[in-house]
């Protein structure tokens, strides 16, 4: 485990969602597993008035409800005179007064702070400006350290997010902002390097000359739910696309780094987003589900798409020529996070009596996690060959349990010991805000194709692919390919 020293843990947004859900359950998760053994407080900020014990209780809930290990009261008796709450408005200086109190009350020597904005976004400077005109938060400190933590989205469009890291510039160094991008934090996001450059079989082949085409899919079963006033500024171009998708296809499609540190990585990331480009106009799809406009705070005429499928290009040496085909929606058919790899075909059938399934590499992220490598293999009986696909597979589940931590504390881990390898950098963010401006330009102000509930989206999302011979990816194609010992399974 990496030097952690003792630090400070300012929550703004300290009894929203996110803090519930994630944030506090990555530290009490970290705490039990004894990866965080220095002292360290937390510190919740938020409107709700709530004291200091109550700020404690929230933490039990939160851990109660979401945590993957379970409560335990006598570890948690040991956490509970570290918690502190302040009631109080990001805009008013006595928040800022009450904070410089309680740290002066609570750190020792070593004043390390971390500072999560888990705020809506237009209180990221707002609250960055205060903290640096009270000397909470000092550009440059590396001894003690204080960083950042920003989360999503970074900007409403590339006008915005130039703003806006140019405001942010201004009240802290780069190196000491760390933007959130969580599914750099999931475990089969970080096995994509591993599974690349800690194997020699695949990286031969990952090019144009034997990958057919690559597909993602970010599908999820759940609405806007009570997102609704976000998602009627944000929709699935600037919610998905431009963030989580963007960063699944760097990954995937860069080049070696010359090293894993953040710039390394970043570097060849970049190069790879900006040289992303939409195919054409007509190479996007998008759609709105059945009931969007009924929502709760969202306009009954609401244009803002729920699901956009898209197929774009890579202009480099490596890609081009490759179709890249993504899509993402709310309310589908099946809740994944998919990468598919589909091979180019034998050169030539010699099975004449066959239709040959190119080869294929599944990288599914979640919620099941693994790798499905598809290959053709011929059945045992009858007269005449009869080939059939199969699959060798990794499971994460099988081989490593089902306790894996989630991406949040990996990353919340990143921000405590320095680490801005899974963050995004600021040239991501603009090169991806780039992207996602020109999907939108197209069909800008029309009205989304209606889908049903439940299905794959609008249907025009199949036929993009159709057209060219080719089809998503979808789970009862594996199941057809069905390993004997059940769906996901390894035999040991
Ligand atoms: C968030 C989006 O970034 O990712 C949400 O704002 C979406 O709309 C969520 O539901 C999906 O995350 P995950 O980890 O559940 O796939």
């Amino acid at each position: 485990m990496a030097n952690i020293q003792p630090f400070t843990f300012v929550i703004f947004g300290g009894t929203g969602d996110l803090a519930a859900r994630k944030l506090i359950p990555a530290l009490y998760n970290h705490f039990i597993e004894k990866n965080l053994e220095v002292p360290f407080s937390v510190v919740g900020i938020s409107r709700k008035p709530m004291t200091h014990r109550q700020f404690g209780e929230f933490f039990i809930e939160s851990v109660k409800k979401y945590s993957r290990n379970q409560y335990d009261e006598k570890l948690f008796d040991k956490m509970i005179s570290s918690f502190y709450y302040i009631s109080g408005d990001l805009q008013q200086d006595s928040t800022y007064e009450n904070l410089t109190g309680i740290l002066n009350n609570i750190e020792g020597e070593q004043k390390n702070r971390l500072f999560y904005l888990a705020t809506t976004p237009e209180y990221f400077p707002i609250v960055l400006e205060n903290l640096t005109h009270y000397r909470i938060l000092e550009k440059g400190a590396e001894n003690p350290w204080h960083r950042v933590i920003i989360e999503k989205p970074f900007g409403s469009d590339l006008a915005t997010a130039r703003m806006l890291n140019k405001r942010l510039e201004r009240l802290v160094n780069q190196q000491q902002m760390y933007r959130i991008d969580h599914y750099l934090g999931k475990e089969a996001v970080q096995n994509f390097m591993v599974l690349r450059f800690a194997n020699g079989i695949f990286e031969p082949l990952w090019n144009n000359k034997h990958i057919d085409h690559i597909q993602i899919t970010v599908s999820e079963t759940v609405g806007v739910g009570t997102r609704g006033r976000y998602y009627e500024h944000a929709g699935a171009v600037k919610d998905m696309l431009q963030n989580h998708i963007i960063q699944l296809l760097s990954l995937i499609a860069m080049e070696p780094p010359v090293d894993f540190d953040a710039d390394s990585i970043s570097t060849e990331k970049v190069k790879v987003i900006r040289s992303l480009r939409l195919f054409n106009d007509e190479a996007i799809v998008r759609g709105q589900y059945e009931g969007y406009t009924s929502e709760k705070e969202v306009h009954p005429q609401s244009k803002v798409e729920t699901f956009i499928a898209a197929k774009l290009e890579i202009h480099n040496w490596r890609w081009a020529g490759v179709p890249m085909y993504v899509r993402t929606g709310k309310y589908l058919k099946e809740k994944k996070t998919e990468v598919v790899i589909q091979f180019k075909n034998t050169p030539y059938n010699l099975y004449k009596n066959n239709d040959i399934d190119a080869n294929r590499l599944v990288i599914s992220v979640d919620p099941k996690t693994g790798f499905d490598l598809q290959f053709n293999v011929k059945e045992p009986h009858g007269a005449n060959v009869k080939i059939r696909g199969v699959k060798m597979n990794f499971c994460h589940e099988c081989e490593f349990g089902d306790n894996t931590p989630e991406a949040y504390e990996r990353l919340l881990m990143d921000g405590i010991i320095g680490d801005a390898t899974l963050f995004t950098s600021w040239r991501e963010i603009e090169y991806s805000w780039k992207l996602a401006e020109e999907v939108l330009r197209v069909h800008a102000g029309e009205q989304p194709e209606l889908y049903q509930k439940g299905a794959w989206g609008p249907q025009k999302a199949d036929k993009l692919l159709k057209s060219e011979g080719r089809k998503w990816y979808h789970e009862d194609i594996r199941r057809n390919n069905a390993n004997p010992c059940g769906d996901g399974c390894i035999q040991k």
